[in-house]
């Protein structure tokens, strides 16, 4: 049975109205819940949630909830917010999560500023409830560095990522035409490319709705096109991709999903078109990009971070 099972058996009410459920994992548990809205900003898990007939936003609206339900993200700041936020507009307050994402610290300090009524511990994770208060002084504030605006919970929320400093310093004084920033985050890269005026179009595509926001925050240029979607199944038609793809799904390191990334920028690219990334040197890309490009140089890089320069897709 799931943590939120057990803790209905438990003593947690069951709500017979609103319940809303922030950032849940896609195999989240809301069998004994009614009336469910999903708050999910990462567009694939969003779209999981409404194949499955669920109400879902990116972000919580401002109405009242009898009951939410927070699930920890891998950024402590940004679950301490989601709990803020959660307190402030319903009447009880479950949260919920692995330790491996700092669910027994959340434990630890919420303690010490409400009642927990009940708690539960399964499987490696915690899940313990309270009647709400205000918990305003968790929210997140944004924060800036070099003329840009990030969030807690973004990727490289702190700082510009040093491989994505390495990529936008190695791009050629020529980019031109209409390019595409694949993940493009808060718009770190983007904002590098659209200094160069022989663009024309910039289109980012990013899954996470809320480094999306900040990335219309960050780059103000009407060449620049904002897309919250999957950058492994977009369609578009570019001469150059630029992009630092993920290659983490949850905590797990994945290459599989920055090879999607390859194969699908080479699918969108035009016949001259050109794809410039970076990627940790220990990530198995060439083989991919050999796959899908006539011409492959590795160009640059240091001991942390590889540059490639592809070009020519090959068309199957
Ligand atoms: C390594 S970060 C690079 C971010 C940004 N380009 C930079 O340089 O700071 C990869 C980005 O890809 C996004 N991402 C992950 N999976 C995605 C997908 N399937 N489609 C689009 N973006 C995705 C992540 O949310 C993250 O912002």
């Amino acid at each position: 049975m799931s943590r939120i099972g057990l803790a209905f058996e438990a003593g947690l009410a069951k709500p017979s109205e609103k319940t809303v459920v922030l950032h849940p994992d896609v195999n989240f548990d809301v069998t004994n819940l009614s009336n469910v809205l999903i708050v999910e900003p990462f567009f694939s898990s969003n779209v999981t949630w409404q194949n499955k007939g669920y109400s879902c936003e990116v972000s919580l609206p401002s109405k009242p909830f009898e009951l939410a339900i927070v699930c920890c993200t891998r950024s402590r700041q940004q679950t301490a917010d989601l709990i803020a936020q959660a307190s402030a507009q319903a009447d009880l307050v479950v949260v919920d999560g692995q330790k491996v994402d700092g669910i027994e610290a959340h434990y630890k300090s919420l303690r010490k500023l409400v009642k927990i009524e009940g708690n539960v511990t399964k499987a490696h994770g915690r899940l313990f409830w309270f009647s709400s208060t205000d918990l305003s002084n968790l929210r997140a504030t944004p924060q800036s560095f070099n003329d840009f605006i990030t969030i807690a919970g973004v990727f490289s929320a702190n700082a510009v990522d040093q491989g994505s400093e390495l990529l936008a310093a190695a791009l050629p004084e020529n980019l031109r035409g209409d390019v595409a920033d694949f993940g493009a985050g808060w718009g770190f890269l983007s904002s590098r490319i659209a200094k160069h005026q022989s663009v024309t179009s910039l289109d980012l595509i990013e899954a996470d709705a809320i480094a999306l926001e900040y990335a219309k925050l960050n780059i103000k240029d009407p060449r620049a096109n904002f897309h919250w979607d999957d950058a492994t199944a977009w369609n578009g038609s570019y001469d150059s991709v630029i992009m630092n793809p993920p290659f983490h799904k949850g905590r797990l390191g994945n290459p599989d999903l920055g090879r999607a990334f390859i194969t699908n920028a080479a699918r969108c690219l035009r016949h001259k078109g050109d794809l410039w990334m970076v990627a940790n040197r220990h990530l198995p890309y060439e083989h991919v990009l050999n796959q899908c490009f006539e011409n492959v140089s590795e160009i640059l890089g240091n001991s942390q971070f590889k540059l490639f320069h592809s070009s020519r897709p090959k068309r199957k």
